[in-house]
């Protein structure tokens, strides 16, 4: 059973349907309602589902309303439709999902993976003229500056943002920077470090992945970032590291880098909310950001998977706080996650602790074992969540019309040091 569908048992008081992962309720009821009724909404908002209580910026992208054919066509409607569409497309058109995409629109997808894979991915598929992104604003973005300028790449619901890459923007991290800069100075040490690496994670806009590729810096994901550390060490003193503190710190604690050298910055306070002595003695400077939906996990969830569940075990995602990926067996990137169950011995109990759309696809996919989510409330990613089957439809039949809808563009402007940072991280092997 998909997610939509047990949120939608859940809400009509069917609770602990079959399929519904073991889950006890969700976070909103308005997780039962269609995405379009918050493309119209007067302010910027995430929606519903676990970033729905983050301030999203004034300007985070608006989805203008949905064609109402879309929003009224029942889902065999749309299933036909899409199909048609794509049959008609044919190779010019791929279809990438990431892991965390409702069922009801993987189904449609030619790749699914993890945000390092589908950038792979997106250098990978030039035969197509048109790159359906179904995943959220940063990765179309990356998708858009390393395709060919020939391929369009389309978001098919603009609102589809990351709430955490929201909480790093251009102006606060050069506002950074030149704190740092001022305190630390730039002069590379003896052994040619420069004082400080700018380090991206992919969840992020593409000018500050620009920004990185400017300054000396680099891109990372979850699947690579212990990699990609080790690349800013041999080249800097400290790394700056942004948007998310919880990879971060995770990745870095990991490495041997004790937790005093690892300053938080607030971007709200001055100095970040630290002081100077502790910038000089700092390895590694985290960014005050982190992922709604990943905060929910708990070390209490963790103790009560084991009461529950003796022989579990537990692997959950590096944004998780590091309290509870220190208790967990395990932590991984989303693939890294599939790729651990997919190898486990059949009778295998597994407690996820990442988004419940994939949990949700990993227990049905592997009926061998018994896989649930750590977070007992259905609460899914707000955003990835604004990407729907009545979009798909809008978008593929818009190509067939020729009209390229909601189309990603970065200017050369950003996207030129942008892909600098992207290619580093390209080259680095983890
Ligand atoms: P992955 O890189 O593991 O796919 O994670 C992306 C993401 O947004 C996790 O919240
Ligand atoms: Fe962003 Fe978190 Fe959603 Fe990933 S799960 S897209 S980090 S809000």
């Amino acid at each position: 059973m998909s997610v939509t569908t047990a949120i939608q048992l859940i809400t009509r008081g069917e609770a602990g349907a079959p399929g519904a992962a073991g889950a006890t309720g969700t976070c909103t009821p308005d997780l039962a309602q269609n995405p379009w009724a918050f493309d119209a909404l007067p302010l910027p908002d995430y929606g519903p589902g676990a970033s729905m209580f983050d301030t999203a910026p004034a300007a985070t992208p608006r989805q203008g309303e949905l064609p109402e054919e879309y929003r009224t066509a029942s889902a065999e409607d749309l299933d036909r439709r899409i199909r048609v569409a794509r049959d008609t497309l044919g190779e010019s058109v791929v279809i990438l999902g990431h892991f965390y995409q409702r069922d009801e629109v993987v189904q449609y997808a030619d790749f699914v993976g993890d945000s390092y894979q589908l950038a792979r991915a997106a250098t990978e598929r030039t035969a197509a003229e048109a790159i359906i992104f179904c995943g959220v604003h940063f990765m179309a973005e990356t998708a858009d500056m390393l395709s060919t300028p020939e391929q369009a790449v389309i978001l098919p619901n603009l609102a589809a943002g990351c709430s955490m890459a929201d909480m790093a923007d251009i102006d606060s991290v050069s506002e950074c920077w030149d704190q740092l800069t001022a305190l630390l100075g730039s002069a590379p040490d003896a052994d040619g470090r420069r004082p400080v690496i700018p380090v991206t994670y992919m969840n992020s806009s593409a000018a500050l992945k620009g920004f990185c590729g400017e300054n000396g810096g680099i891109v990372c994901t979850s699947s690579n970032a212990a990699a990609v550390l080790e690349w800013a060490f041999e080249r800097g003193q400290r790394v700056l590291f942004f948007p998310d503190q919880h990879l971060g710190r995770n990745t870095a604690k990991a490495m041997g880098v004790p937790l005093e050298q690892m300053p938080l910055w607030n971007p709200r306070k001055p100095w970040g909310g630290t002081d100077e002595q502790t910038l000089r003695d700092s390895r590694v400077i985290l960014w005050h950001g982190f992922c709604s939906v990943h905060r929910r996990f708990t070390v209490a969830q963790i103790e009560k998977a084991r009461a529950d569940h003796p022989g579990v075990r537990v692997i959950v995602h590096p944004e998780c706080p590091m309290a509870v990926v220190d208790v967990a067996d395990e932590a991984g990137s989303t693939d890294y996650i599939r790729k651990a169950i997919d190898a486990a011995a059949p009778g295998s109990t597994f407690a996820v602790g990442t988004e419940i759309n994939m949990v949700n696809r990993l227990a049905a996919q592997y009926p061998q074992h018994t896989i649930f989510c750590l977070d007992p409330v259905i609460c899914p990613c707000s955003t990835m969540y604004r990407i729907h089957p009545g979009y798909l439809a809008w978008v593929l039949e818009g190509l067939v019309e020729g009209r390229v809808l909601n189309r990603i563009t970065v200017s050369d402007a950003v996207a030129e040091p942008a892909r600098v940072a992207l290619n580093r991280m390209l080259a680095v092997r983890p």
